[in-house]
């Protein structure tokens, strides 16, 4: 593929990072949210108060949020892309708290035991240092084991590492892959040797800029590891056979695992960069990944170091209605 047309996609413009601010009334410079943002946007100023650096990467995650006990953060503006090919749709993007449940009647409602479980449940990537214990993981397996899958072909395998030893294997292997991409990617004149790469895999979400900047440059810099330090990795192997693709079967059962991991009063993270096992293959070997398998995601697990969950806006995607009687579709914003 010529570099021009990958351009776009390789040098975005008009990309806006979200902004963040703290009320220094309300801040106890406590500093967890400068340990809980993923991508280590925030620094402490002069005086000791969060600010978000000079140069920084926010995909608005709201993560900083949640582990705030003061409330003192709030949000400025929220992550977009106003022109090309990563093109924020819509522009401006609203971020909204969930609607307030009502009932079959439209009355105000409170929201279920599995609805409050799905909007406090915020990824986690700051554990404490205490295993999980096997019957709780057992747990969350079998919530895995019991999810939907097309045509019920079940295209999953777990694969449970607990060792430390192997979990900084993975580490270190997974940071030398992602450091070189990062490198080449950051200097002008190296990019282009990233094009047999895209050729390969021509998944243009791969080179988002909160990919490639905001997580892969978290790791490559250094600041914190693909595995995030956690007890308990459950890396999800995927069959290349699989109904619908394995990418899909392996979401739903993952996301199960995250749910019932939450319900167990364990956190979880889920892994895109686990992937990346697939490019070492003396690990994959190691790890028991034989074709037609592959690494398609993992979650790690653990106790939590302190309050990662709480709801948090997310953004508010139009929602177009079809509804009986009505001349045409309508469209909610
Ligand atoms: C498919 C997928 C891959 C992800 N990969 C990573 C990852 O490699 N590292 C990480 O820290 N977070 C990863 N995440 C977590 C997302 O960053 C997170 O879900 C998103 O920012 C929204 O935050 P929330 O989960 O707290 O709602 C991944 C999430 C999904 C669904
Ligand atoms: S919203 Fe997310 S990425 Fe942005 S500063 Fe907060 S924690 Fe970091
Ligand atoms: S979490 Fe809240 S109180 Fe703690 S440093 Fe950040 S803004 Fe201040």
């Amino acid at each position: 593929m010529p570099w021009e047309d990958l351009r776009p996609i390789f040098r975005p413009e008009t990309v806006h990072m979200g902004v963040m601010t703290v009320d220094q009334e309300k801040c106890t410079k406590c500093g967890l949210c400068l340990e809980n943002c993923p991508f280590r946007a925030w620094e402490t100023d002069e005086d000791g108060f969060p600010r978000q650096k000079e140069e920084y990467e926010c995909f608005s995650c709201y993560n900083c949020m949640v582990p705030c006990a003061v409330d003192a953060i709030s949000i400025v503006d929220v992550y977009h892309v106003d022109d090309g090919f990563y093109a924020s749709d819509p522009h401006p993007l609203p971020a909204k708290m969930p609607l307030e449940p009502r009932d079959a009647d439209g009355k105000l409602d409170e929201w279920n035991a599995i609805e409050r479980a799905v909007f406090q449940r915020r990824s986690v990537r700051n554990f404490r240092d205490k295993p999980v214990p096997e019957t709780i993981i057992r747990r969350v397996l079998e919530a895995g084991r019991f999810a939907p899958s097309a045509g019920n072909c079940q295209p999953w395998k777990f694969i449970v590492v607990t060792n430390k030893a192997l979990i900084d294997e993975m580490d270190k292997a997974t940071y030398n892959v992602l450091n070189m991409i990062f490198t080449t990617y950051k200097h002008d004149e190296l990019v282009k040797n990233l094009v047999p790469m895209y050729e390969a895999d021509p998944r243009p979400g791969s080179w988002d800029p909160r990919v490639i900047l905001g997580g892969i440059g978290t790791i490559a810099k250094g600041c914190a590891p693909t595995f995030l330090n956690a007890p308990v990795v459950i890396l999800i192997a995927g069959d290349e056979r699989a109904i619908s693709g394995p990418e899909i079967n392996a979401g739903i059962c993952g996301q199960n695992m995250n749910l019932v991991a939450n319900s167990l009063g364990i956190k979880a993270c889920w892994l895109g960069f686990s992937q990346v096992i697939n490019m070492v293959p003396p690990l994959k070997e190691k790890l028991g990944v034989r074709d037609p398998w592959r690494i398609v995601t993992a979650m790690v697990l653990g106790y939590p170091k302190f309050k990662q969950d709480g709801v948090v806006p997310r953004e508010f995607r139009p929602i177009t209605w079809f509804r009986e009687g009505a001349d045409g579709p309508e469209i909610e914003e």
